[in-house]
């Protein structure tokens, strides 16, 4: 089989990684890939939201099933335009993908179908917003209702950093389009962890829990990020919370959208937090998270083309999955400077080594030139190790890191910290 990756991110590289043991997979391709997926995959010009060009790309070299990691091509509708090319594609339609494309949509779900969630206020205008945010109990978070690559979330602890966050929003329009609609909402106490499930509308196949750390900083300090490690399993998780989750998050998640017609094909990443009033939603993705899928692929026994063909297929009944009873452990090594402002073209040294059998370096953002590593992104790397505990692997991901040096290299010391306590 021919299979196609969209995305060039560590997740992608994984993905890539864990595509290339599939006893079906033949020839594998990433749009646009990078040179260090090109180990694994033949890297294909094209951008991920070229869809016209992927659509031909995936038309004139027979691809028989289509990844897409990132969330843009998804909710800007690549699903619907390859299915209706009659291409086989792994991901939710346009209308399910605005899950996450519309957090205002994601919180109408979840009121209509009781899913346990905080609660919020949508705002059109600045000025009913503002007006809301003088005399209600602080914190709140301002979310901006549309795709913001990640920066669209701000936590505010009083009416001046509120309306900060507003201005940005709605006034100066940082984010475009997706400030126009802005939701503040409860802010929750407690742990958040990453869950994730595969379904094909019928049947759900919940895949292992993860834990990400989206502060750039060790102890969760300093500014938030697209994520700096992740571990699974996770011990504070134990199977009655887990059953929780499922029964009263993941089921209902997916029955509603079968309610509302809007069925929904492909990952639900649901941002969980663990409150003392028990699991809430924070918030949907419509894709595997990154770096949460780096660890959840280590832990993974089963063959991954056979679970994403399937669920295009609507066979995911006929999958059996099992997982690595070790524990998995994601550390994102950055370029300095990174969530802000970061330079790129520093030289990596010690790239190509062998890390061992339990160690897997997957490349977020590296350039090759002159068959030398360069740093050419935020985050550069992601170390996943499997061991016997946290410890066991983390020791190994950091041991594996140290052999790796650049200028200006940072990563978090603390990986997994919350289920060491
Ligand atoms: N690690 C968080 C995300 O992928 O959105």
């Amino acid at each position: 089989m021919k299979v196609l990756v969209i995305g060039s991110g560590a997740r992608e590289h994984a993905l890539c990684w864990k595509l290339r043991q599939s006893k079906h997979v033949t020839e594998l391709f990433a749009a646009p890939g990078s040179d260090g997926i090109s180990r694994f995959a033949k890297a294909v010009p094209i951008a991920v939201n070229e869809i016209e060009k992927l659509v031909t790309f995936a038309r004139e070299n027979k691809i028989d099933l289509t990844v897409v990691g990132p969330e843009d091509p998804l909710v800007a509708g690549i699903v619907d335009r390859f299915r209706k090319k009659g291409l086989r594609i792994y991901g939710p339609s346009e209308s399910a993908s605005r899950l996450e494309g519309s957090k205002a949509f994601a919180k109408d779900v979840m009121r209509r179908h009781a899913i346990p969630t905080g609660g919020f206020k949508l705002y059109e205008k600045a000025q009913p917003a503002l007006e809301y945010l003088k005399n209600c109990d602080y914190p709140v978070v301002i979310k901006a209702d549309g795709l913001a690559a990640g920066k669209g979330v701000a936590i505010c602890e009083d009416y001046e950093q509120a309306e900060v966050a507003i201005n940005e929003a709605m006034t100066k329009k940082r984010f475009g389009d997706a400030g126009k609609r802005v939701l503040i909402e409860d802010f929750l106490q407690g742990e958040e962890i990453s869950v994730h499930a595969i379904t094909d509308g019928r049947t759900i196949l919940p895949l292992c829990i993860a834990q990400d750390h989206k502060r750039v900083g060790d102890a969760d300090t300093g500014e938030n990020t697209g994520g700096m490690g992740t571990y699974s399993p996770l011990p504070q998780v134990d199977d009655a919370l887990m059953d929780q989750i499922q029964d009263e998050i993941i089921v209902r998640s997916v029955h509603a959208m079968n309610r509302d017609e809007v069925p929904f094909k492909g990952t639900m990443f649901i941002g969980v937090m663990l409150t003392k009033q028990g699991p809430r939603v924070l918030e949907y993705n419509v894709r595997f998270g990154d770096p949460e899928m780096q660890t959840i692929l280590a832990r993974l026994r089963g063959d991954l083309y056979e679970i994403l063909s399937a669920t295009v297929d609507g066979k995911l009944d006929e999958v059996e999955v099992d997982w690595d009873p070790h524990t998995a452990v994601t550390v994102v090594v950055a370029s300095g400077g990174y969530p802000r402002d970061y330079a790129k073209g520093y030289k990596i040294e010690g790239l190509d080594q062998d890390f061992g059998r339990d160690v897997m370096v997957f490349h977020a953002g590296t350039k090759k030139d002159k068959g030398e590593w360069f740093t050419n992104g935020g985050r550069v790397l992601s170390v996943t190790a499997l061991g016997t505990d946290i410890a066991d692997a983390r020791a190994k991901a950091y041991a594996a890191i140290e052999k790796i040096k650049f200028d200006k290299m940072i990563y978090r010391k603390d990986i997994g910290w919350r289920g060491m306590k």
